[in-house]
């Protein structure tokens, strides 16, 4: 099976530091693939390489068959390729539905984006409501942005990235600084995307990479060290020692 995201010999170095030394990763169709790897590693430098914000020194993305190194980030989104958005580039005073509204008509392509006329749109309207759902926030759909909990703000990333209609989601951190309950209920809203989207998920909570994550990637000074099913990684003796944080007692 051809893999829906293929990374071929990606590469990049900052100065003398290489942060991303020839990566291979392949991406499957509907699967979630944790990449984890200690601070540093060069998780979040891979992420913006693949979404099109870093250009690596070597190397190559195909997404879905379509090579992606010359396209932009713009591009990248059309082709089907998300990652969260900034909470900071949202409307703060206005509502979880009208935000969502307005990503759903930027994917429309119209050329005036105004919110008045993604609140008349009754299609766009409805689409909208549907990712609001998906994203969990179906009871907060007419509550402004600015009143939502940090963890809902998270949940509204992922409805606003779910109105791009991605193949694949690029998520980085998304569980980062929620509290307990908070990151249950986004682990419930990844398991509802899942399946639909591929997801590549970077993240330190390791409760949430072993109850979401179908395979598993290692990364380690910019290199991939192992990749498998949790159990494969659970055992893995590189990954204990280099971090799982055993090995050295
Ligand atoms: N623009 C930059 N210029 C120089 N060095 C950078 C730059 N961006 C990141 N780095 C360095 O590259 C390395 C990888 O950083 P990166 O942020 O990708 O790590 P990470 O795996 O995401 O870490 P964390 O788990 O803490 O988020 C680090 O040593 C970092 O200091
Ligand atoms: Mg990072």
């Amino acid at each position: 099976m051809t893999a829906l995201l293929q990374v071929r010999g990606l590469a990049k170095r900052f100065g003398g530091l290489v942060v991303t030394d020839d990566v291979d990763l392949d991406v499957h169709a509907g699967e979630i693939h944790a990449l984890i790897g200690p601070n540093g590693a060069g998780k979040t430098t891979l992420i913006n390489q693949l979404s099109g914000e870093l250009a690596p020194d070597r190397g190559s993305v195909r997404l879905a068959g379509t090579v992606l190194d010359a396209l932009s980030v713009g591009k990248r989104v059309r082709r089907g390729l998300a990652r969260t958005f900034q909470i900071t580039q949202l409307l703060a005073d206005d509502t979880v539905l009208d935000n969502v509204a307005l990503a759903v008509q930027a994917r429309q392509g119209h050329s005036f984006r105004f919110l008045a006329d993604a609140r008349r749109d009754v299609g766009v309207r409805e689409a909208a409501a549907g990712y609001v759902t998906q994203a969990g926030l179906g009871d907060r759909r007419d509550v402004p942005v600015a009143d939502l909990s940090h963890g809902e703000q998270k949940q509204l990333e992922v409805a606003i990235a779910l109105a791009t209609e991605p193949k694949l989601l690029l998520l980085d951190e998304p569980m980062a600084g929620l509290g307990h309950s908070e990151s249950r209920q986004m682990i419930d809203v990844l398991r509802t995307v899942k399946g639909r989207v591929a997801m590549l998920l970077v993240e330190h909570d390791m409760d949430a990479v072993f109850a979401l994550a179908d395979r598993i990637s290692v990364l380690v000074y910019g290199r991939i060290i192992a990749t498998g099913t949790a159990e494969q990684i659970r055992d893995n003796a590189e990954v204990r020692t280099a971090y799982l944080g055993e090995g050295d007692s």
